[in-house]
């Protein structure tokens, strides 16, 4: 492989002009070709950033041979087609989030993908500086097996809600891509990843829920979706996860715990705050011992920034990105099992 990649960006909307100016001046990266189905938006993106070749097609720009790798920025109801017709084109993909619509929809992404390189965007959050520090002292193994993993986030509604979606994956009448499909596949894909990526979902009890009541009203018929989701997910071993987001919750500003679990100790960490700190606790003899073992701030491109450049590394250094086509399957399942859990009030297996 060449020590730097020639990048085609399919889906010329809001995310993809972050991924092209924050990943430009990288030596590895060559932004040479855009599509999108509209005129227009191809034209605009790749003006603005000096893009050579432009497509309104899929297949026009998967058979421009300045393309090794695309990244995939359509809709969630659109990312299967063109990751399959970039796979059978010999091209690596980067897919945005959430990876597809179900695990079927991945699990024909993986039958295409041979020994190409597969990512997905739900690894945004393992950019940061706490994420990084937190994966170093998980994988280390000084807190030995993991245990439990809690996520608990709590977020006010929009300010003056004027009964717009919150989540820019709603499509009325879908059912089913609120909060989870939209903020969950970040929650699951940082937990999952920054314990490596070893823990086996098995079964899933789960509840869900629509905006408040008084908000209903103002909602319409276009806001079907979830705004709340509790879960626990059970994994092979003794780990479980407990699972809590609301975006329409009952509070003044946004209230976030996470927090790993482990035998000898804890992690206890933040996955959006702009400096996150992450501190370690850890059992001993004389009490719990708390450490700092990072409080740094970041930079919201960062966030942006991390995928594509690890996608590219990835395909240079011949390594599995932060989150691969196989990583995004157990999100996609967990995700999948939630929805059956709640829709059916009977626990959900994963498999
Ligand atoms: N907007 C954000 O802030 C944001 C943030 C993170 C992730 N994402 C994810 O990025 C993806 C895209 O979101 P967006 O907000 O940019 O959507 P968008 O609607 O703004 O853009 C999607 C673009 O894809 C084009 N398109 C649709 N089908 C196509 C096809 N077959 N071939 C070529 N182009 C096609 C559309 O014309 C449109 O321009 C979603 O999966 C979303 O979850 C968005």
């Amino acid at each position: 492989m060449a020590d730097s990649v020639g990048l085609g960006i399919i889906g010329c909307g809001q995310i993809s002009s972050h991924h092209i100016r924050n990943s430009q001046d990288d030596p590895r990266v060559r932004w040479v070709a855009a599509c999108d189905i509209r005129r227009a938006a191809v034209e605009e993106r790749a003006a603005q950033f000096d893009i050579p070749g432009r497509y309104t097609a899929v297949a026009d720009l998967l058979a421009d041979p300045a393309v090794d790798a695309v990244i995939v920025a359509t809709g969630p109801e659109a990312h299967l087609e063109p990751t399959v017709a970039a796979f059978e084109a010999g091209k690596h993909v980067l897919v945005e989030k959430p990876v597809a619509i179900d695990s079927a929809q991945v699990e024909q992404m993986l039958a295409a993908q041979g020994d190409l390189t597969g990512a997905c965007c739900s690894s945004r959050f393992r950019s940061t500086p706490g994420a990084h520090a937190a994966t170093e002292v998980l994988a280390s193994g000084r807190l030995g097996s993991i245990r439990r993993l809690i996520a608990s986030s709590l977020r006010p509604p929009p300010a003056n809600y004027d009964g717009t979606s919150p989540f820019f994956l709603h499509r009325p009448g879908w059912g089913g891509q609120g909060a989870l499909a939209d903020w969950g596949v970040y929650d699951l894909d940082y937990l999952l990843g920054l314990t490596g990526w070893t823990l086996e979902p098995q079964s899933i009890c789960a509840a869900m829920s629509g905006v408040p009541q008084v908000y209903r009203q103002i909602a319409g018929p276009v806001n079907d979706v979830e705004v709340a989701v509790t879960a626990q997910v059970s994994f092979s071993g003794d780990a479980a996860l407990d699972y809590h987001r609301d975006m329409f919750a009952a509070v003044d500003e946004p209230r976030e715990a996470w927090r790993i679990e482990c035998e000898h100790g804890a992690l206890d960490l933040q996955m959006l705050t702009a400096t996150p700190q992450v501190i370690l606790r850890s059992f001993s003899a004389s009490g719990i011992a708390s450490e700092i073992v990072v409080e740094e701030a970041y930079e919201w491109p960062v966030i942006h920034r991390g995928p594509v450049i690890d996608f590219v590394d990835a395909i240079v250094d011949g390594r599995q990105p932060m989150t691969s086509l196989d990583n995004a399957l157990v999100v996609q399942r967990v995700v999948d099992g939630i929805y059956r859990a709640a829709a059916e009030d009977s626990p959900a297996s994963c498999r």
